[in-house]
């Protein structure tokens, strides 16, 4: 039985295997349409969510399963005090697999330990959200035909943004990656990352305060929002929440075939009037989101044929 609680737990290989079955998915969804029959998804879900819960319960029902869980930690036994490996020990006996998102780093490390069933971790405090780096990774992938020989800028909160970390870990291990850390000072990537990941394995990257002297030679733009909910204080949200906003304007300064990604929710960091450029891919994103988890419970629950 395997988990996924971190980007790094499957292999560059496993990856290549996993993105080619969510591209399969994507042109031919009838094939997969009964793959899961009598299978239960459970999403337990003790921070807000959008797409992460909502698309494996798409992702599940695609597939022809089922979906039960919580959305709301306070409609769970946990705001009664239950831990998650008492939790997880007995929603093992209810489904087939379970996806988890937790405000605590390590969380579903923890419920994995106990757990009869699968566990992927739907995103730990300002940890991984190694999902959402899987579809990061299928669209790049999808829309720009490879996972290599790129420059990626990374804009906004690179210091709570899990999505950035879990990215970061996952593309370090292609070649000729090159990464823009574009934050204020204070919103840079944690130091571990920073020392452990980037300049210990020599991966080429600079750091730089404005997006504009950035954006001309980068093949991806990243955008992230500014974490609210993991700041101290709610001066310095407000001090940093609107530092960067992508428009038109910058974006004249983009290469024509930069993509824009973000794994929303959006905020204020990228205009609206941006979402109609063409190289605007953050809702496509979201789509492939569904694909690439569709591939994901395939693999966990070791459904082969279909
Ligand atoms: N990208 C992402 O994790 O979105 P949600 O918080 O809506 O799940």
């Amino acid at each position: 039985m395997r988990h996924l609680i971190s980007p790094m737990d499957f292999s560059v290989e496993e990856l290549d295997r996993l993105l080619h079955l969510a591209n399969d998915i994507e042109k031919y969804p009838e094939k997969y349409a009964h793959a899961c029959d009598g299978k239960t998804l459970a999403t337990c879900f003790y921070e807000p969510s959008t797409r992460t819960r909502l698309s494996f319960e798409a992702a599940m029902l695609n597939l022809g399963g089922r979906v039960l869980g919580f959305a709301d930690e306070a409609n769970s036994s946990a705001a009664k005090g239950e831990s998650v490996s008492d939790t997880m020990r007995v929603i093992s006996c209810y489904a087939d697999i379970c996806a988890m998102r937790h405000p605590k780093e390590g969380a579903p490390l923890v419920a994995s330990e106990k757990s009869a069933i699968p566990v992927i971790n739907a995103g730990d405090g300002g940890h991984q959200h190694p999902t959402q780096t899987l579809t990061d990774l299928l669209t790049i992938y999808s829309l720009k035909g490879r996972l290599d020989n790129l420059t990626i800028g990374l804009c906004g909160d690179l210091k709570f943004g899990r999505t950035v970390h879990s990215l970061i870990h996952a593309l370090i291990r292609y070649p000729n990656i090159r990464f823009v850390l574009i934050s204020p000072e204070e919103l840079r990537v944690p130091s571990n990352l920073h020392d452990e990941v980037l300049v210990r394995n020599n991966i080429p990257f600079k750091e730089v305060v404005r997006l504009e002297e950035a954006i001309p030679e980068l093949d991806i733009l990243y955008m992230t929002r500014v974490q609210r909910e993991r700041f101290f204080n709610e001066e310095d949200y407000i001090r940093m929440k609107d530092f960067y906003i992508l428009n038109k304007e910058k974006m004249e300064l983009a290469p024509e075939d930069m993509l824009v990604l973000h794994p929303l929710p959006r905020v204020n960091e990228i205009s609206v009037e941006v979402d109609d450029d063409p190289r605007a891919v953050y809702f496509k994103q979201a789509q492939y989101g569904v694909y690439v988890r569709m591939a994901l419970i395939l693999t966990l629950l070791n459904i082969a044929e279909v």
